[in-house]
């Protein structure tokens, strides 16, 4: 059956925002409780100022496999998966058992355990791009870590971000994650928008902002900045901003570009690691970085990160030249749980399920986008999958 094109009207989505607001308050006054007594001792009332969402974050009593609870006893089914860090779902019982046998063998030494050697290898397995690794606590840690051995290695302090791509929350990096459209700059030669106060000027200096699926851009940056870049660091598959997807033959122009310049590159899988296949992006498409950062989806949930790549750059890592240091690197924990998630539970077939879910789900979004003729697009990879309210895929 034909219908009327829809359009938005953006009266109706006041109304209805206004709707599901009243309804939610109904249902979590508990959460609202607990928000307002966490507002006297916690900025924002959280810990991430990512989970302070308006009118108030709901506060989480406990979760199982797709599911999840808050405070008022609601159930949800969790399509947020802690931002895509728990590609297992909650509280897995292969990760529950282990993690607790861990526990009661010690949660921290602070010392080597074998099963840093073999979480190490099994990452060395998937991850085309790594010849060695190094562990570390989050995303943040890993592109942070990352980016100091590329200028260590290449004696540079400058590094290329791609606009609106986030790797973190350190300085050198947090800029123009979603910068304001009055303050983004030219299309093909953004600015370096710094996203916090308290960022040195230094810092944003020696950031250089690059759009999204533009070699030609990258091009132009690199040659004007000659001999001064140290890496370029990206989101193979931009997934800031909903989901962006190379064009083709873009990564490959990537790698061209940043050969000739002598720059290192960087993806940053902590989002597309494991989750966009086994093997993360490299596996997707045929381009070899330099390093790789990884995170959450490796650790089952557990606080994790990693970064690596080429040996003849991780050999820096050592006492006189690049220090990698931090007390819960390599802890047991973590490790146990890596090992776990990508061992017991991610194996091939449990991959191949979860793509066969997200394309169930992709294309009936699809199937509802086009039949109501909605003014929306849905962009799916892997496990990943995204519906956009725009009719065409953007670009950048
Ligand atoms: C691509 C990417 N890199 C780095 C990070 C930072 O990771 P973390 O929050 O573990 O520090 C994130 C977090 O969302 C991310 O999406």
């Amino acid at each position: 059956m034909l219908r009327e094109p829809v359009t938005i009207d953006p009266k109706r989505v006041e109304e209805i925002v206004a709707r599901e607001e009243a309804e939610f308050r109904r249902r979590t006054p508990r959460s609202l409780e607990i928000h307002e007594r966490a507002k006297a001792t916690l900025p924002l009332g959280v810990s991430s100022s990512f989970q302070a969402v308006p009118p108030y974050p709901l506060f989480i009593s406990h979760a199982e496999g797709s599911q999840i609870w808050d405070y008022d006893g609601n159930t949800y089914t969790d399509f947020h998966l802690a931002f895509g860090s728990l590609l297992v779902g909650h509280a897995h019982p292969l990760l529950v058992e282990a993690l607790r046998d861990q526990l009661g063998k010690g949660n921290l030494y602070s010392l080597p355990c074998p099963d840093t050697v073999f979480l190490a290898e099994e990452l060395v397995r998937r991850f085309a791009p790594l010849e060695q690794v190094r562990f570390c606590n989050s995303g943040t840690e890993a592109t942070m870590d990352a980016l100091r051995l590329a200028r260590a290695h290449t004696g540079r302090d400058k590094i290329v971000k791609i606009e609106g791509s986030y790797h973190g929350h350190h300085d050198t990096v947090l800029m123009s994650t979603k910068p304001a459209v009055e303050a983004a700059g030219p299309a093909d030669r953004p600015n370096t928008v710094p996203a916090s106060k308290g960022i040195p000027a230094d810092a944003r200096q020696n950031t250089v902002i690059a759009p999204y699926n533009d070699p030609e851009a990258l091009e132009r940056i690199l040659s004007e900045h000659k001999g001064e870049v140290a890496a370029v660091i990206m989101e193979a598959i931009l997934m800031n901003v909903g989901i962006m997807l190379p064009d083709e033959g873009y990564l490959k122009n990537v790698r061209e570009i940043t050969r000739r310049h002598d720059v290192l590159l960087i993806f940053d899988e902590v989002k597309t690691g494991v989750t966009v296949a086994p093997g993360g992006v490299t596996e997707l498409y045929p381009v070899e970085p330099d390093l790789i950062c990884l995170a959450k989806s490796i650790g089952g949930g557990m606080p994790i990160g990693a970064f690596g790549g080429r040996r003849d750059i991780m050999s820096h890592i050592n006492h006189s030249e690049v220090l990698h240091l931090g007390t819960f690197n390599g802890n047991p924990m973590s490790m146990r749980a890596g090992i776990v998630t990508l061992t017991q539970v991610l194996t091939s077939e449990t991959h191949a399920h979860a793509n066969g879910l997200s394309k169930q789900l992709a294309s009936a979004y699809v199937g509802i986008i086009e039949e109501f003729d909605m003014p929306m697009h849905v962009a799916q990879v892997g496990a990943k999958g995204c519906a956009m309210f725009r009719h065409q895929r953007a670009r950048n």
